[in-house]
């Protein structure tokens, strides 16, 4: 299924600003995983699996890693190592773990998640999560979780940010997961170490397949007997792999060569929104782009109409009917941006 909205095309496609997730593996990465030396992961004989799950968890400061098929289901797994039935998990209402991820907590771990306002910039306010967690009462859920996220929406959390939400979970007794999706974005943005910006919190799922560019996988991370439930969690919801140390080369090359180079696709979204900005019919703010995600308002019926445009060019934007979100990433270029600014200011002329 795609989502609603997206423009499909015939044509090849030129250039795909749906999301980062779309990126083709370089050669580089081809040859790594080419080259990579297996084992089956179940029994956890996988040396490239073991390698990434210790690179990135000494990369992000914690005890142990988890190499896993997905963000969601290294989210999941989280969740459900963190919290029982009848728990509760704080978590920003406009966060993917709210939002995106099919409710899976609830669904598969009878784990509720109590919503707390995101505002613009992506954080919640630390009173707000105060009042969103329950009492010591019969009557509530039991609060156990605070999740957070960064990038969100492309904006960056600071670690002064995201201790001071990490710090009210701590104070009412809650342990605290980052969905660090876009973590590396955050990190190349601030210019500090991933393991600073994410001190403060207990585990973080950290996503290979978005602007780092691999064709799969997650990692996720923190102290080792939450690791190990983890596991069993993976198991159970299906995701013990067996010869993945293919896929675990390309996060090992990607977090050696694409964190880095994650400037180039920040500063490919500012020139677009700088571009895009001299569009009298689009509205965008170039101070609002932080890394690599630029939205832009669209007049009342434009969307379709703009989408079907650019995809009959081999051009892909992502869904929306007032507001359309451009993605930069690995794949994309400086003469695309200039390419894509001249296509949109040609359709509004
Ligand atoms: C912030 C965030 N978290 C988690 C995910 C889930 O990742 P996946 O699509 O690999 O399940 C996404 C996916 O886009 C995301 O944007």
């Amino acid at each position: 299924m795609m989502y609603a909205g997206v423009a499909k095309t015939n044509r090849p496609v030129r250039m795909d600003m749906r999301s980062d997730t779309v990126t083709q593996p370089t050669a580089a990465m081809r040859r790594a995983m080419a080259e990579a030396e297996v084992g089956d992961d179940v029994y956890g004989d996988d040396p490239t699996v073991n390698a990434l799950q210790d690179k990135a968890a000494k990369l992000l400061g914690k005890e142990a890693g988890l190499f896993v098929a997905t963000g969601t289901q290294s989210n999941l797994c989280a969740t459900l190592a963190h919290c029982q039935r009848g728990d509760e998990i704080l978590v920003g209402d406009s966060y993917h773990i709210f939002r995106d991820e099919a409710g899976g907590a609830a669904v598969l771990g009878g784990v509720m998640m109590a919503p707390v306002l995101t505002g613009a910039s992506g954080a919640m306010r630390p009173d707000d999560i105060a009042a969103t967690v329950k009492p010591d009462d019969a009557h509530c859920a039991i609060s156990r979780l605070l999740c957070l996220e960064n990038t969100v929406a492309g904006h960056v959390q600071s670690a002064k940010t995201i201790n001071e939400m990490a710090a009210v979970g701590r104070a009412h007794g809650l342990a605290v997961h980052l969905d660090g999706a876009r973590l590396m974005n955050a990190v190349v943005k601030l210019g500090i170490s991933a393991a600073e910006l994410v001190a403060g919190v207990d585990t973080v799922s950290l996503c290979l397949s978005k602007g780092l560019g691999t064709p799969a996988g997650s990692v996720l991370v923190g102290p080792a007997d939450f690791i190990r439930r983890a596991h069993r969690i993976r198991k159970l919801v299906g995701g013990g792999m067996r010869q993945i140390g293919v896929l675990a080369a390309a996060g090992i090359h990607a977090l050696d060569h694409h964190i880095d180079r994650l400037a180039d696709d920040h500063t490919h979204a500012l020139r677009l929104a700088e571009g895009l900005s001299k569009v009298k019919a689009i509205q965008v703010n170039p101070e609002a782009v932080e890394t690599n995600m630029v939205f832009i308002g669209l007049p009342d019926g434009a969307a379709d109409g703009l989408r079907a445009h650019l995809a009959e060019r081999g051009i892909l934007l992502g869904g929306g009917k007032k507001q359309i979100r451009l993605v930069t990433h690995l794949d994309i270029t400086g003469d695309d941006i200039d390419l894509l600014t001249e296509e949109i200011s040609h359709y509004f002329a």
